[in-house]
């Protein structure tokens, strides 16, 4: 399979530009520039290198730096934003502050005639976020590409199959970076665009079975995306040796764990185990208050009563866990840096007899995981699902969880789902749910006074759910969810709309 290096100098949009490129039916991995060396790079067989962006100027002597022997290796590279300016330093160009003409944002661009912009009008909108550009292109280089600010918004070198660009053609504000980046990977570097994740599915079904011939596998099946993609991906690998546990820590929205049940029980049978922990849970958190309290008690209590399943069933072989691309580069157990901890329910690993872990996803992005689902035949609501935190409704809950709690949120919840569903909007938020919140207040029922509960209604757009907006949701969306929710849930008595955008607020409220 050909497959196309992103060569990580540390910049914020590194992972979406692994994305564009497998958008394009083109393999793309991220490794971090200290962890390869030009011989290792070439012996990979990589059918063309992207450099990232990244904070840093050339000339700081902390900066990330490559062996310049990675220009001549005749593999294409394309440079972009950091990445260019750092190919210019290596190639022996001149790279300088911009000082006030630095560039954040949309910027016109303007390119001149050359296949890298093969179908790019000769005006157009890209984005810019830089402080430092190129002042001398290095010799051999010529410059294709100019802004108002920035005499050499794009170069190349067309007998060493060098480019480089200032703007970032990842990011979707540049209106024809797809186009860039199609014409880099195809005519350029020769690609064919042979990524396709069905594909995937069946080379994996395939090299999962043989890894795992004979050997008993057992998962930790939270309902989620991930860990049902990989659920199915296994059954079919192994069949009857897979066994899913599934914990009702009875912190789910309405309906999940019967839907997770009905989803896989016809096709796992007795290997899926639907453990109906909520009474054990909600004794644990009782008059618990402090969110990081709640968190801490939920993930404990989830590997005793996993621990306890594992215990009864006899010794595993392989513990299997939904670990994703993004988990592996984020939580840096992949190679690069940590950027946040993944906090998932996590832990499992150190407590549980093993000789093995697979995390069959670990290559996939999200949208990908999706769509393997869906080869392998979930259901489009189970794939398509919102994420939901590890906790649940716990971290939902402002104060004390109690049954009674749980049931008004649940049914909240419900009811604004189902009103967005019914909305059929061109593009559903991210994420969205309600939120019960500590708050009381005085309303009027018929002719009597009530004194209940508030609910917040919590909505966000986002790709990469570490920065959120608050969606812009139609008026009438909002007003039926609540009007029904006062209507049809007594003890909730108001409603608010959450307008926070992340930061400076978190996407859930605790
Ligand atoms: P925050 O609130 O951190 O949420 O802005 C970002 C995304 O992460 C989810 N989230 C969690 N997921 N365990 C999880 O598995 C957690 O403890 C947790 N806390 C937040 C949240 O739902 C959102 O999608």
């Amino acid at each position: 399979m050909e497959k196309i290096l992103v060569l990580d100098f540390g910049g914020q949009y590194n992972q979406l530009i692994a994305r564009r490129v497998r958008e394009l039916h083109v393999y793309a991995e991220i490794r971090p520039y200290h962890k390869l060396t030009p011989a290792e790079l070439k012996q990979a067989g990589y059918k063309g290198i992207i450099f990232t962006g990244g904070p840093n100027s050339v000339y700081d002597p902390a900066s990330p730096h490559f062996d310049p022997a990675v220009l001549e290796l005749g593999i294409p590279i394309l440079g972009i934003c950091y990445g260019d300016q750092l190919m210019a330093y290596m190639a022996g160009g001149e790279v300088c502050s911009a000082g006030q003409f630095g560039e954040y944002g949309r910027t016109r661009l303007t390119v001149a005639e050359h296949p890298l912009f093969e179908g790019v009008p000769t005006e157009s909108i890209c984005w810019m976020s830089h402080m430092d550009y190129i002042s001398t292109p290095p010799a051999g280089f010529t410059t294709i590409a100019h802004t108002e600010h920035c005499p050499c918004a794009a170069m190349c070198d067309d007998g060493r199959r060098l480019y480089g660009v200032q703007f970032h053609p990842e990011v979707t504000h540049t209106e024809y970076g797809t186009q860039m980046l199609r014409n880099f990977l195809f005519p350029i570097c020769g690609c064919t665009g042979d990524w396709r994740v069905e594909d995937w599915v069946e080379r994996s079904i395939a090299s999962l079975r043989t890894k795992l011939a004979g050997k008993s596998v057992l998962l930790a099946l939270s309902g989620g995306v991930d860990s049902s993609v990989a659920a199915m991906l296994l059954h079919h690998a192994v069949g009857e040796r897979l066994t899913c546990v599934f914990v009702d820590h009875g912190l789910l929205r309405k309906g999940e764990a019967e839907l997770v049940e009905q989803t896989f029980r016809g096709r796992f049978g007795e290997k899926l185990i639907c453990v109906d922990a909520r009474e054990r849970f909600l004794t644990k958190l009782a008059g618990v208050v402090e969110p990081e309290r709640k968190r801490k008690i939920i993930g404990e209590e989830f590997i005793r009563v996993f621990e306890a399943e594992a215990k009864r069933l006899g010794k595993t072989d392989v513990l299997a866990q939904g670990t994703i691309y993004p988990d592996v580069i984020e939580s840096g157990k992949g190679d690069s840096a940590v950027i946040k901890s993944h906090h998932n329910v996590g832990g499992l690993p150190d407590v549980i007899a093993f000789d093995e872990l697979v995390e069959p996803l670990r290559d996939l992005f999200k949208d990908e995981v999706r769509r393997a689902g869906e080869t392998l035949g979930l259901p489009h609501e189970m794939v398509w699902r919102q994420p939901f935190p590890g906790p649940g409704l716990a971290v939902r809950i402002l104060g004390a969880i109690t049954e009674e709690r749980l049931h008004l949120l649940r049914e909240a919840d419900a009811i604004f789902r189902e009103e967005i569903a019914a909305a059929a909007l061109p593009t559903a938020p991210s994420q969205y749910f309600a939120v019960l919140t500590d708050a009381r207040s005085v309303g009027v029922m018929g002719d009597a006074r009530t004194y209940g509960c508030t609910v917040a209604l919590r909505a966000v757009d986002t790709d990469d759910f570490m920065t959120a907006a608050w969606s812009r949701l139609p008026y009438a969306v909002l007003d039926r969810a609540s009007s029904r929710i006062t209507n049809e849930v007594p003890g909730i008595s108001r409603v608010v709309y959450d307008i926070s955008s992340k930061p400076p607020a978190t996407v859930e409220w605790e």
